[in-house]
């Protein structure tokens, strides 16, 4: 018995499995497709301190593939799925959506129809706050009505939830769909801000900010998600549930560039640029669900988190 931990060289993924080697003695399959929507040599590198363990088997493969997930589930007789695999970014959704869509809503099917095949005990579903779209009222209550998805990135995280959903109803596969809020920490993605503005401040260059710098992310660290994703394939209320992962304290995008300043210790040239279309205004998680079933609660300051991600990032 085993867990399955697609997206498993991704930032999130790759640190979800760190935190199964220290917290389990269970063998872990990182299944992912290298693909090149960031360099894949970031994807290699991440996995690099884990790759030779023997407790991992790191397996190159794309799970739109239903042979292939078949072939692997009735090898592996997984215990626990952590579908963390994705196409993760907002804005480029906007212009690729047919590749979102095949990813993410058709490639979460096929996992399901091989959990269906070959039973698992959890299937934690990565969903995302994008849901909640447009509209919505925040803090972000799972079960309050949920606005319309601003990005085609959000509608297929909505579409990959609605589809867990009824495989939890219909036939009974254990799913819990996560949503998690602006993950941040070490290894951090190289397509998202906080990356792309600790590159331009720490270089000198000028720092592309898209609108004024007044939407609000909900940032959340790397280790509070690993614990709420862990208590997710384990505790007993959360199936069949959707559930935020978040730190219910947003941060202006503006004030992110002063803290981002003040731990790299130099002044940030603006580049003020218009807005792109897809971004929501604010994103804030009300935490009391993730709280009451898996006992949830973020630990990881951003005065703490900031400095550590900078260190890492000027590797000091
Ligand atoms: N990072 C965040 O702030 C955030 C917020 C909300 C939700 N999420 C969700 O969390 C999950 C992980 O996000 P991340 O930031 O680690 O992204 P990431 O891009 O670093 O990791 C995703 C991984 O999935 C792999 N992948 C994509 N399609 C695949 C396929 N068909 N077969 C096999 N592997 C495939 C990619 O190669 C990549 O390594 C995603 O589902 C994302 O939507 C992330």
């Amino acid at each position: 018995m085993s867990i399955l931990v697609t997206g498993g060289a991704g930032f999130i993924g790759s640190h979800f499995i760190e935190y199964l080697l220290a917290h389990t003695d269970a063998p872990i399959v990182c299944l992912d497709s290298f693909n090149d929507y960031y360099d894949p040599a970031v994807k290699r590198r991440n996995i690099a301190e884990f790759a030779a363990s023997s407790r991992v088997t790191v397996v190159e493969g794309d799970f739109c593939n239903s042979e292939a997930m078949r072939a692997l589930f009735a090898q592996h007789r997984f215990e626990q799925v952590m579908h963390l695999g994705a196409y993760a970014g907002v804005r480029p959704s906007v212009e690729r959506p047919l590749l979102y869509q095949k990813n993410n809503v058709e490639g979460t099917l096929v996992l399901l129809e091989a959990a269906r095949a070959f039973p698992v005990q959890r299937f934690v579903l990565a969903s995302s706050s994008t849901v909640y779209g447009g509209g919505a009222t925040a803090p972000f209550c799972e079960d309050a009505p949920l606005g319309v998805p601003l990005s085609p990135y959000g509608a297929t995280k909505r579409a990959a939830e609605l589809l867990g959903l009824t495989y939890h109803g219909l036939h009974g596969t254990p799913v819990v769909c996560i949503r998690p809020f602006s993950v941040y920490g070490p290894r951090l993605r190289p397509d998202l801000a906080m990356t792309i503005f600790a590159a331009a401040i720490s270089a000198g260059r000028p720092l592309p900010l898209f609108g004024d710098g007044t939407i609000r992310r909900d940032f959340t660290h790397i280790r509070d998600i690993c614990d709420g994703l862990f208590a997710a394939m384990t505790a007993d209320k959360a199936v069949g549930e959707c559930i935020n992962l978040g730190h219910s304290e947003p941060i202006a995008v503006r004030e992110l560039i002063t803290r981002l300043e003040q731990a790299i210790g130099k002044p940030a040239q603006i580049d003020f640029q218009s807005e792109k279309p897809g971004e929501m205004p604010v994103t804030h998680a009300d935490l009391s669900k993730a709280e009451r079933l898996l006992g949830y609660r973020p630990k990881v300051s951003f005065d703490e988190g900031v400095p550590e991600f900078v260190r890492w990032f000027l590797r000091v």
